[in-house]
């Protein structure tokens, strides 16, 4: 890729996803590698900028990430945020101590004048995390922030390019923040902004067509927002070349396959390979009630379905998987060489050889893959799919699970789906779903006593499904779903509704 790039070197800061998505809204290419590669990276590209993120150490500490003075010395323009502000204090002769008290929170901002501050109010707030400090400055800066416990929030050298903050322009809750970052990828690194979505997509459909020649592909392709726009842009660059397999374990939600074969086999004419593997995995789920159990047996058969697939295609070069950039940094400070392993197929084919990984998405974001979804055509209603498990109905059948269990979740399912989406609350509920306990109670239908399931209605807000509050659905909205579920599905007469957040509860109830 042409773009112009920048650097980010990760120190191990928790918000340093979001400076890479922060210098992307700025519509400028940018890739996060770990510190240990700073010298490789720098060897191997011309970047525009490096930034250097934040992280947990303290720079005087023996062992604590450190970068090579020769990295100030390369005549591109360095930002420094905490910890690498930090960093570039110690790096090049200043001082760091430990702060007699840790500042964490919103502080109060004053703003010298700075290139990094233009079109910035001179009073603005910030959010800070840190317990060192920046008490001496190198040589050649002078502080061009403060706040009132922190006499240097920012400091420059403009003549070397070289800029630090302490506090973090990337969260929200420094309100100001894109427009630090702009300002110092535009007025410092003087970049040209030539990264756009629509770029990406087009880009990567000529990289992977000049990559994979006349050889072969194949996909797991489970109709999840990844796998989907991986399988989508691999297809518009390879065409029949590229076979997908979608595999049916039975435990999909109601009308899922039909869906995802209307999208694929329909709309975009791609090589899908369906199978039905239903009967496999019940038989291999009877009786089964632990739930560690559910997710090993369903995971290693979804592999070896696929193995047996694949196989039939005969001589496969690539695999495709649909990694993002948050699971490349799950699995290791980016250690990329390594594949992650799919948790939503449960492991990759060990039977079967392919020579290469191609992961099309793996420098992206989840709402910058929804844009290229939506980019490629993919209709919207998959490219915001709601997270659905790789187990699937497996895990919200508690106990153990049978093809009739399966069918009364579904529609249950189903109506509660249909219902949030009728009320317009789709957008603002992350996942909604319905569980089926093991628990029958007794109920009175027409003049009859029933004795009959509990559905579970689980619906949750969240911005990154590790924490999580219960959704307040209005409790008309609840009535009727409630109300159509045990008229609607047989063998149900109780609806209860899940009050808990996550902790102490998690999203699935398995
Ligand atoms: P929990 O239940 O841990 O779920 O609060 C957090 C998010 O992860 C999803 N989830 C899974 N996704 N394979 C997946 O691909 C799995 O085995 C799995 N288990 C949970 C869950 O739906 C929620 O979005």
């Amino acid at each position: 890729m042409d773009n112009e790039k920048v650097l980010v070197l990760d120190f191990g800061g928790q918000y340093n996803q979001l400076i890479a998505r922060r210098v992307r809204e700025c519509n400028v290419y940018c890739e996060v590698k770990p510190f240990t590669k700073a010298k490789e990276a720098l060897a191997a590209e011309k970047y525009k900028a490096i930034i250097l993120t934040g992280g947990p150490a303290s720079v005087y500490e023996e062992g604590s990430p450190k970068c090579d003075k020769s990295l100030f010395e390369a005549g591109i323009p360095v930002l420094g945020i905490c910890y690498g502000a930090q960093l570039m204090t110690y790096v090049l002769g200043g001082k760091v101590e430990k702060a007699a008290k840790r500042e964490y929170g919103n502080a109060a901002l004053s703003l010298e004048d700075s290139l990094l501050f233009n079109d910035v109010a001179k009073k603005t707030t910030c959010w800070m995390s840190h317990t060192d400090y920046i008490k001496d400055l190198p040589e050649g800066f002078k502080v061009v922030a403060t706040t009132d416990s922190c006499p240097c929030a920012a400091m420059e050298n403009g003549t070397a390019g070289l800029y630090a903050v302490q506090f973090h322009p990337e969260v929200v809750n420094t309100p100001e923040g894109t427009k630090i970052i702009r300002n110092f990828l535009y007025n410092v690194a003087r970049v040209k902004g030539d990264w756009k979505m629509a770029d990406f997509a087009q880009n990567m459909i000529a990289k992977i067509k000049d990559k994979v020649g006349a050889d072969k592909a194949l996909c797991a392709l489970s109709g999840g927002v990844d796998s989907s726009v991986a399988a989508v842009l691999m297809h518009k660059a390879i065409g029949k070349q590229l076979t997908c397999i979608f595999v049916d374990h039975g435990l999909l939600r109601k009308n899922e396959r039909q869906q995802v074969e209307e999208v694929f086999k329909n709309t975009f004419d791609m090589n899908l390979i369906v199978v039905d593997a239903k009967e496999r995995f019940l038989s291999k789920l009877a009786g089964v009630t632990d739930p560690e159990q559910k997710r090993k047996i369903i995971g290693e058969e979804f592999i070896r379905v696929f193995e047996d697939e694949a196989k039939k295609l005969g001589e496969v070069k690539y695999l495709v998987q649909g990694t993002i950039y948050p699971d490349v940094i799950e699995s290791g400070l980016g250690d990329s060489a390594k594949i992650k392993s799919h948790h939503n197929v449960g492991g990759l084919p060990k039977n079967v050889s392919f020579s290469e990984i191609i992961e099309p998405l793996r420098d992206l974001f989840k709402d910058e893959v929804r844009k290229v979804g939506l980019e490629l055509g993919i209709p919207a209603s998959l490219v915001w799919r709601q997270p659905f498990p790789g187990p699937g109905l497996g895990v919200r059948i508690i106990g153990d699970i049978t093809a009739e269990k399966v069918a009364i979740l579904q529609d249950a399912d189903a109506i509660f789906r249909e219902e949030i989406a009728a009320a317009g609350l789709d957008k603002d509920i992350n996942q909604y779903f319905a569980v089926l306990t093991n628990m029958k109670s007794v109920g009175v239908m027409g003049d009859g006593r029933t004795y009959d399931y509990t559905i579970g209605l689980r619906a949750v807000e969240t911005t990154d499904f590790m924490t999580a509050d219960f959704s307040r659905i209005p409790f008309d909205i609840l009535a009727r779903v409630s109300n159509r579920i045990v008229n609607e599905v047989k063998s149900v007469n109780r609806i209860v509704y899940d009050i808990t957040s996550k902790p102490p509860a998690t999203i699935e109830w398995e």
